[in-house]
C-alpha cells in the first residue's frame, strides 16, 4: 500500500471485515488490525475465514488494488486519520455486553492514535459507551462517533453498501462530517444524532425484531389451536405498511450472535434507567418457551406424547445454523433444538449445507453427515429447523424410502406440502394445518 491508510478497522470478525473490504470498494484506503496472526496472514493471502457472499471477492480486489491491508500490529494505525473498532461485545455471565475487548484496545489505542483522529465505534455497545470511552482513552484531540452497524449475517456486503440507513451519533459536528464523508458513494439516508441515541437505536432495532418474531411465533401457536393458518394470517400482516412483510416468518426461535445478546444487553440497561422494557423481557422469555414448544412438538409427533421419551430412536435434522446463508453456529435455536432431541434420548444426525462433518466432535452428541440423505436412514422423523431453500429441492421419495417412518416436522414452514405427501411423507409445519397421513 502506498501512503498512509486513511481508514483503520481494528477487528476482522463479520462486522470489521466488511467495513473494512467496503470501505476499500469505496475508495479509501484502509488498515484492519486482527490480532489474531493465522487469521491475519490468512487475510493477507486472500483467504476468508467466513461465509459471506461477495466478501471473498471484496477482501481480494482491495488487496490487489493495495486499498487493503491486514496486520496484527496497532501501530500501524497511528497516521490514520478514522478509526473504526469492530471488535466483539459478547454476552457477558450476568447479560450484560462484555465490553473487555474493547476497553483493552482503548488502553492501546490511547498511545497511538495520530492527533485529531476520530475513533468510530461500529461495535454493539450499551448506552454511554462513546462517553465512557473518551474518558478512558484519555485523549482529548480525539473525537468519539457512534456509528452502529446494522449488517444481517448473510446479506453483510450488501447491507453495508445498500443500507436502509446511516447512523452516526456525535457531540462533535466536524467529526460527523468526516466520518459521513466516508459514505459519499453510499445511497442512503444519514442520521445524524448524539451517541446515546445512536447507540440506544441500534439496541432498539434488534429488540424490535426479537419482539415481531416472538409475536409471530406465539401467534403461530394460537393458529395451532384454534385452526387458522400463520401463512395467512401473516399475509394479511404484511400488506399493512406500518407492519410490513419481513420478520413475520415463524420458526425454532430466534438466534444468532446479535439478537439474544443484544435483548439481553437492553434489558439489563432497563432498571438503571428506570424503564421496565417489558414487552422485550417478554419476547424473551417466549424465545426460550419456543424450544420447548418444537421439542414437544417432534416428542408429541413422534411418540404421540409431547413429553415422550425418544429413547431408542433415530431422529434425522435438517438445518444447524442458526438461519440460511451463514455458517454461524452460535445461540443457534437449531442446534440446541437438536441437543435437547438428543437430551431426550434420540440419536440425532444433521446436516447442514455450511456444517462440515469434520466439526461433529465440536457438535457431539448430535452426529453431523455429509450428505443431507444420510439423515433420515432409519429415522423415526425428520425435523427441519434451518431455511435453506436447497431442503426444498430435495428428492424426498429417496429420504422416505430410508427412513423408519415418513415424517417431517417442518419448523420453518419451508416445504411444500404436495410434494412431500407424494413422496409419502407426512408433515408437521409450524402454526399450520392438520398434518397429513402419508398414506
Ligand atoms: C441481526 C439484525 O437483523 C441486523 O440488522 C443486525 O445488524 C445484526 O443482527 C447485528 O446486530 O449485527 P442477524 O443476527 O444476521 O442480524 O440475524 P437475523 O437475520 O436478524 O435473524 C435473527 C433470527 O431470527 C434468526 O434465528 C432467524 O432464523 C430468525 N428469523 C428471522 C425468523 O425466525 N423469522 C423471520 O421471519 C426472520
Amino acid at each position: 500500500m502506498t501512503g498512509a491508510p486513511a481508514v483503520g478497522v481494528v477487528g476482522a470478525g463479520y462486522v470489521g471485515l466488511t467495513t473494512a473490504a467496503c470501505l476499500a470498494h469505496l475508495g479509501h484506503r484502509v488498515v484492519c488490525v486482527e490480532a489474531d496472526a493465522r487469521k491475519a496472514r490468512r487475510l493477507r493471502d486472500g483467504e476468508v475465514p467466513i461465509s459471506e457472499p461477495g466478501l471473498t471477492e471484496l477482501v481480494r480486489a482491495g488487496l490487489a488494488a493495495a486499498t487493503l491491508s491486514f496486520t496484527t500490529e496497532v501501530r500501524r494505525l497511528r497516521r490514520a486519520g478514522i478509526v473504526f473498532l469492530c471488535l466483539p461485545t459478547p454476552m457477558g455471565a450476568d447479560g450484560d455486553a462484555d465490553l473487555g475487548a474493547l476497553e483493552a484496545e482503548l488502553v492501546t489505542l490511547s498511545g497511538v492514535l495520530a492527533r485529531e483522529c476520530v475513533l468510530v465505534t461500529k461495535s454493539t455497545v450499551p448506552v454511554g459507551t462513546a462517553r465512557r470511552a473518551a474518558r478512558m482513552l484519555a485523549r482529548p484531540d480525539v473525537r468519539l462517533v457512534s456509528n452502529p452497524e446494522f449488517l444481517r449475517e448473510g446479506h453483510a456486503v450488501r447491507d453495508f453498501l445498500r443500507p436502509s440507513r446511516i447512523v452516526i451519533g456525535a457531540e462533535d459536528a466536524g467529526a460527523a462530517e468526516r466520518v459521513a464523508a466516508l459514505y459519499a458513494g453510499v445511497d442512503a439516508p444519514v442520521l445524524r444524532t448524539d451517541p446515546a441515541s445512536a447507540e440506544l437505536a441500534k439496541y432498539a432495532s434488534n429488540a424490535f425484531l426479537a419482539v415481531k418474531l416472538s409475536y409471530m411465533n406465539e401467534l403461530a401457536e394460537l393458529c395451532e389451536r384454534l385452526g387458522a393458518d400463520i401463512t395467512e394470517v401473516g399475509r394479511v400482516m404484511g400488506l399493512d405498511a406500518r407492519i410490513g412483510t419481513a420478520f413475520l416468518a415463524p420458526g425454532p426461535g430466534w438466534g444468532g450472535s446479535c439478537l439474544p445478546k443484544d435483548t439481553r444487553a437492553l434489558l439489563r440497561s432497563a432498571p438503571e434507567s428506570g424503564g421496565a422494557l417489558s414487552v422485550v423481557r417478554a419476547a424473551v422469555l417466549a424465545n426460550e418457551a419456543q424450544r420447548e414448544r418444537i421439542l414437544g412438538k417432534v416428542c408429541r409427533a413422534v411418540t404421540g406424547r409431547p413429553d415422550g421419551s425418544l429413547a431408542g430412536l433415530r431422529i434425522g435434522v435438517l438445518g444447524l445454523t442458526f438461519k440460511a446463508g451463514t455458517d454461524d453456529l452460535r445461540h443457534s435455536p437449531a442446534l440446541a433444538i437438536a441437543h435437547g432431541l438428543a437430551e431426550r434420548g434420540a440419536t440425532v444426525t444433521g446436516y447442514d449445507p455450511e456444517v462440515a462433518a469434520t466439526e461433529a466432535a465440536r457438535l457431539a452428541p448430535v452426529q453431523v453427515a455429509d450428505d443431507p440423505y444420510l439423515v433420515g436412514k432409519d429415522a423415526a422423523g425428520i425435523v427441519l429447523l434451518t431455511e435453506w431453500p436447497q431442503f426444498r429441492e430435495l428428492d424426498w421419495a429417496r429420504l422416505a424410502a430410508t427412513t423408519e417412518r415418513a415424517l417431517v416436522v417442518d419448523t420453518r414452514n419451508l416445504l411444500d406440502t404436495d410434494r412431500l405427501a407424494r413422496a409419502g411423507f407426512a408433515q408437521v409445519r409450524l402454526g399450520g394445518k392438520a398434518p397429513r397421513p402419508a398414506d
